[in-house]
């Protein structure tokens, strides 16, 4: 839906507001009512955010709450944006896996789509977020709805500055704090090596140490590089993902320095990278063994001095940023074979943690974490009740050796939870039958005497198992491997498979 109103309208009336700021929460309530007013939205509320509790309450809402919403930073649409900034524009909840189907639980409202922003002040704070809604049979926000709520958040920023709520917000934030724990309470997993990790992360977290991260695909890499962050004195300043493996390695350096205007063709203007939008958080750099040897250099000087160039600049820029790292490559073997520069992997490696397989976790953990999914999918998907676990499949669960470890487990319990009709039974479980071995166990072990496999072999047919699996649907098949839809088709065709 396009907007003809004129963001600065409502950006005016801001100001007229602050001017008589009377009654704070008439104020507010008519800035709220403003705001969704001018983004033709059925809702909007304003968050802030609780320092001293590291929360986000609404502070105002344009139709009355029945209660007030309480989240966790990083929990739902508006926690997360208040703990990474940045925009969020959802179109359809019902697929979004941030979106905390609670909170509609809460206000007895059916929200279909979402869009949200920060609301951050003159040094950087992320102190709030500004959010509008439509409800169910409502339309979605579009590209330059975002830029305006983007302008109105600004304008609102500056206002709610000069108020005395602002104020009290940031004296919660100066007095001392709580050790924060409250992101274990999402963290699945009682097993011994689970345990040393926890520790281990709130130890570094109360520093700015670099933490290395190491694991196998899918045993919680990104899951405990946020918890880092969470559990730090930066978790109000964004948490800012760069991730190696997605992008060609010629625009990693432009994503993690930004480039000066003209730097190359199509350069317009300058444009800042991760490390500058993170000023005073963490950024996460996930596959850090895919990163170009030259950037590698530059990422070596940032760690020690806390400084580079943009692309295409010589002003050197100070930054204030801790740097999280994760890989599931053997980077001491990438040092030795000259892959890998050896003084960034000791800079890199101060805290190095090494993430524990599921298989090496146990079948109490998986258990756990099984338990834990179901829930998860059975709000996920607005189910009026949560199916039963048989004792068959979780003993089927429990068997399973796991490549793709939590990820796979997450997935394969959503779609039984989604195929089943109130119980989990082994015949729901994505699995191979008892006894038959799937692909990927088939190919994970290769007999002392057996003619070595080539990786590209293994690769395909550990696919075309999966695939098979899903019964042809690739959209399921990529979701398991965990790449990307048009990754799959890339390499089906490049075993003559075309398209469907
Ligand atoms: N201990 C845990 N408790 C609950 N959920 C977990 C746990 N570990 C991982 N997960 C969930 O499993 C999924 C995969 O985790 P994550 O993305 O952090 O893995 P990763 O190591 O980064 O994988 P990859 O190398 O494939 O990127 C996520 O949905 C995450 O929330
Ligand atoms: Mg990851």
């Amino acid at each position: 839906m396009a907007k003809t109103n004129d963001p600065s309208a409502v950006v005016l009336s801001v100001g007229g507001l602050v001017g008589q700021e009377v009654n704070l929460d008439e104020f507010l309530h008519q800035l709220v009512d403003r705001i969704a007013h001018a983004m033709q939205a059925d809702r909007g509320t304003l968050y802030l955010v609780d320092f001293s509790r590291g929360e986000l309450f609404s502070r105002a809402a344009h139709l009355p709450e029945l209660k007030q919403i309480r989240l966790k930073l990083g929990q739902g649409v508006a926690g997360h944006v208040a703990q990474q900034g940045g925009v969020v524009n959802i179109p359809a909840t019902k697929d979004e896996q941030r979106f905390n189907p609670d909170i509609d639980k809460l206000t007895g409202y059916r929200t279909s789509s979402l869009l949200a922003v920060p609301l951050v002040d003159a040094q950087g704070t992320i102190f709030g977020v500004l959010q509008v809604l439509n409800r169910l049979g409502g339309g979605i926000f579009e590209r330059e709805d975002e830029q305006r709520l983007q302008d109105i958040s600004a304008q609102v920023s500056q206002a709610l500055q000069a108020t005395s709520l602002y104020t009290e917000l940031l004296r919660a934030k100066e007095a001392p704090q709580q050790p924060v724990s409250y992101f274990f309470n999402k963290v699945i997993g009682e097993s011994a090596p689970m345990k040393a990790i926890y520790k281990t992360i709130q130890k570094a977290a109360q520093t700015d140490a670099t933490v290395l991260l190491r694991g196998e695909s899918g045993t919680g890499k990104e899951l405990f590089a946020r918890a880092v962050h969470v559990n730090s004195r930066r978790r109000t300043k964004p948490f800012v993902k760069v991730d190696c493996a997605a992008l060609p390695g010629s625009l990693i350096e432009n994503e993690l320095f930004g480039h000066e205007k003209g730097a190359f063709t199509g350069a317009e203007a300058r444009q800042p990278g991760k490390f500058e939008v993170a000023s005073g958080g963490t950024v996460f750099i996930d596959e850090l063994g895919e990163l170009p040897m030259p950037v590698q250099g530059k990422l070596l000087r940032v760690l020690q001095d806390r400084e580079f160039e943009r692309v295409g600049g010589t002003q050197t820029v100070q930054v204030d940023v801790r740097i999280v790292a994760a890989t599931h490559r053997d980077l001491a073997q990438m040092v030795r074979e000259g892959k890998f520069r050896e003084d960034l992997y000791y800079r890199i490696k101060v805290v190095e943690l090494g993430l524990p397989s599921l298989r090496a976790r146990g079948p109490e953990d998986v258990e756990r974490l099984a338990r834990h999914f179901i829930a998860q999918a059975t709000k996920r998907h607005h189910l009026a009740r949560e199916p039963h676990l048989s004792l068959e499949a979780l003993e089927r669960l429990k068997a399973w050796h796991w490549p793709g470890n939590v990820r796979e487990l997450e997935n394969c319990v959503e779609s039984a939870v989604v195929l089943c009709e109130g119980e989990v039974l082994a015949e729901h479980l994505p699995l191979p039958e008892a006894g038959k071995s799937l692909t990927t166990s088939a190919t994970l072990t290769t007999p002392k005497d057996a003619p070595v496999s080539t990786l590209a072999d293994v690769e395909r047919r550990h696919i075309l198992g999966v695939l098979d699996r899903a019964k042809g649907n690739r959209t399921q098949a990529a979701k398991w491997l965990d790449i990307g839809r048009n990754t799959l088709a890339r390499k089906l065709k490049e075993y003559g498979l075309g398209e469907e």
